[in-house]
This record gives structure tokens, C-alpha cells and sequence, in this order.
């Protein structure tokens, strides 16, 4: 088999750029270890930057989105018992944010591939990419049983965090990896219940950090800062309920309650590798960098990187003209440190450090209420947070 691009992973950095590959008319092949049935149900991450909705939209992919997505005109900030709402739409001059899946946006991806003939193999294994330093790099994988070659003029490497693609760049002489790790986690549930807020509410506590997000009218999105270790089977749903109420009710929110129906424990990390490229291999998402959930940026990230990538895949196919492709590393990594650092300070900003002395917690309160008062402070996170337009 020979195609031009062969991509390693279906998630939303593989599929997004095979699919704006395929509009500039070069072709895609994309491999991935689970079945579709996984990708699809595998519940990660629920907002969308303004760019990403627009990328999406100006692709023939917001159909579903505008119909079943939520836009957010604002976020809370929830502290030192009141709440104060960040105008995202009024301070950025009409951007705003979509609370819409990202398991929903896969669904979209793979059908909008496959309706348009794409080339997606679900389910392979034994993935082995080949002659990234050559003209003609190979991705091996078992395929239905049968062992298939597939030859290509690029490999992308879009396998997410637990990556392989990212180890054929060497370590030491060429890849160096940037990495943080934080003493907390979040604690996630979904619960069959009404929304407790109109937007997100990012809260403060001294008991730890609390997100109220949503997923639709009838089901929600609750996390609560834990310790990495915790074993999610020992947290009942009434101990559940009632650490958001503890850490809630100092702000005057009662969150309301539900069936919980599932649990899961998110760690956190901050990585980035450098470079983001070598030879005909190009790194796209979580398989180059990983943020903490806090700013939602990951899955942006991810969006911003494909669009560079399809942009300079697209160039090059044009006109041989491979500058683009040379300055990748470059150009995407710009936006993925804006990334990290502003993951970074929302995180430092909302969570209780372990070490954290009545010091840090009075410092953040005035952090926050800097952000929260200052028009320019706040107008510096709801640009961030609406995310700057792709270049
Ligand atoms: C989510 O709904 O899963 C979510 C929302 C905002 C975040 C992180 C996660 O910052």
C-alpha cells in the first residue's frame, strides 16, 4: 500500500488533519490500536476554543456541534465565598467557548472520513513506523490478521500520551523532553442530573480545587481536586456529593445531585517534546505535549497543531516548497507554550499546593481578585481562555 501521509492515530489531531489533508486533495492513511466503537465512547475533554469551532464549522463539520453544542459567553470564578463571572465574550470582542465532546467530535471526524472515502484502519496492532530518516518512511501494523505495509512520503505521529511515535525521535542528540508533575488529580464524575450553573464555575476552596462543568441538560461534568493515589471505589456517591457541597457552599453553590454513573481519577501532568519533527516524522498533540486540564486546552492544542501541519503538508504538495514543513516545530510550539504556561497559571492560581501555607492561599485570593477586577488582568485570561485565533 503507498499513500502520501501515513498517520499514526485516530484521535482529534490523526483525524482532524487527514480530513483537512483530503480538502486540499492529498491523500491519508490512518492507524490506530483501538476500535471505533472505543474511540467513540472514550469520554475526555468538552471545550472547544472559538478557533477550534471555527476550524470545525469552515471544514463542513459544525452541523452536529452548532445543533447539540453548547456556546459559553462566560466563566466563574468561585472564591473567598462569592462568585465573579469572567464576560469571555465582551473582553475578547465576540469570541466564546462550546461545550461540546470530545468523543462527540470524534464521532463527527470519522463519519465525515468515511463518507468521503478516507482510509481509516481501527483496531491494528503491532504498529512499527520505519525509515523516518529516509525519503520513504514505512508504518508496518496487523491489520484483520493480515501483516500490511503501507509506504509513505510522511509520517505523522498523533498516538496521544502514551505515544510510541514520539521515541523514534532520539532522545539526548535530538529530543529533549520538558516535563512537571503536580501532587493532586481530579476526581471526575458524570451524574445524570440539571445543570447547577448557566456556565463553568472554576472554585477556590481551602479544601481543594472544584470545576462544574456540563455535558448536556440531563447530564454533568463535576471534578474535585484529590491526591493522585485515590481509588475511586472508596468514594460512595454520598461522599461524593457531599466534598462538592463542602467545597461549594463557602461560594453560595449548591450543586445538585444525581445518579453518578461514572468515576474516574485524571492525573496531571505538563510536558513538551522538542523538536516536534525529525526527518519525514511530524509530531501532532498529546504525543508532543500534555497539559493539565485546567485551561481546557488540550484537545485546542491539538487543533492548532493540524492546522499548521495541513497548512505546510498542503505547501509542500503545491509547490515542493518545503519551508513550512522546516519551521513546524517552531511555529506550533509558539502556541504550545502560551499553552503550558497558561495551564499552568490556572492551575497554580485555583488548586491547594500540598505544602501550601495560609501564605499561598491569601496570595491566590488576591490573584484572583486581580483577575476578576483589573479589565486588563481579566481580559488577558478570557483571550487566552477563548484562545487566540490559529495563524
Ligand atoms: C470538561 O467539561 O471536561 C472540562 C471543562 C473545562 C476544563 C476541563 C474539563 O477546564
Amino acid at each position: 500500500m503507498r499513500t502520501q501521509v501515513g498517520i499514526v492515530g485516530a484521535g482529534p489531531a490523526g483525524l482532524l488533519l487527514s480530513h483537512l489533508l483530503h480538502q486540499r486533495g492529498v491523500e491519508s492513511v490512518v492507524v490506530d490500536l483501538q476500535t471505533r466503537e472505543t474511540i467513540e465512547q472514550t469520554i475526555r475533554a468538552g471545550i472547544l476554543e472559538q478557533g477550534t469551532v471555527d476550524l470545525l464549522r469552515q471544514t463542513g463539520l459544525g452541523d452536529r456541534m452548532m445543533r447539540d453544542g453548547f456556546v459559553h459567553h462566560g466563566i466563574t470564578l468561585a472564591f473567598s465565598g462569592g462568585l465573579h463571572r469572567i464576560n469571555l465574550y465582551e473582553l475578547t470582542g465576540g469570541r466564546a467557548v462550546m461545550v461540546y465532546a470530545q468523543h462527540e467530535v470524534l464521532i463527527d471526524l470519522i463519519a465525515k472520513r468515511l463518507a468521503d472515502d478516507g482510509d481509516i484502519r481501527f483496531g491494528v496492532s503491532n504498529t512499527q513506523v520505519e525509515g523516518v530518516d529516509t525519503d520513504q518512511p514505512t508504518i508496518r501494523f496487523i491489520h484483520n490478521d493480515q501483516p500490511e505495509t503501507l509506504e509513505c512520503d510522511f509520517v505523522v505521529g498523533a498516538d496521544g500520551s502514551r505515544t510510541y511515535t514520539r521515541y523514534l525521535i532520539p532522545e539526548g542528540e535530538v529530543r529533549t523532553d520538558f516535563f512537571r508533575q503536580y501532587p493532586f488529580a481530579w476526581f471526575g464524575i458524570l451524574a445524570d442530573a440539571p445543570p447547577s450553573s448557566d456556565e463553568l464555575i472554576y472554585a477556590h476552596s481551602e479544601r481543594g480545587f472544584v470545576l462544574i462543568s456540563t455535558r448536556s441538560p440531563s447530564v454533568q461534568r463535576l471534578y474535585f481536586q484529590c491526591d493522585p493515589e485515590t481509588d475511586v471505589d472508596d468514594w460512595s456517591h454520598d461522599r461524593i456529593w457531599e466534598e462538592f457541597q463542602a467545597r461549594l457552599s463557602p461560594s453560595g453553590v449548591t450543586p445538585k445531585t444525581g445518579r453518578i454513573f461514572k468515576k474516574d481519577v485524571l492525573q496531571f501532568r505538563s510536558f513538551v517534546c522538542e523538536p516536534m519533527q525529525y526527518g519525514r516524522l511530524y509530531l501532532a498533540g498529546d504525543a508532543a505535549h500534555t497539559v493539565p486540564p485546567t485551561g481546557a486546552k488540550g484537545l485546542n492544542l491539538a487543533a492548532a497543531d493540524v492546522h499548521v501541519l495541513d497548512r505546510a503538508l498542503g505547501a509542500y504538495y503545491e509547490t515542493k516548497d518545503a519551508g513550512l514543513l522546516d519551521s513546524y516545530t517552531e511555529t506550533a510550539l509558539r502556541r504550545v507554550w502560551r499553552g503550558q504556561w497558561f495551564s499552568f497559571w490556572m492551575t497554580s492560581m485555583l488548586h491547594r499546593f500540598t505544602e501550601a501555607t495560609d501564605f499561598d492561599l491569601r496570595r491566590q485570593i488576591a490573584e484572583l481578585e486581580l483577575v476578576t477586577s483589573s479589565p486588563s488582568a481579566a481580559k488577558n485570561l478570557a483571550d487566552n481562555y477563548a484562545g487566540l485565533p490559529f495563524e
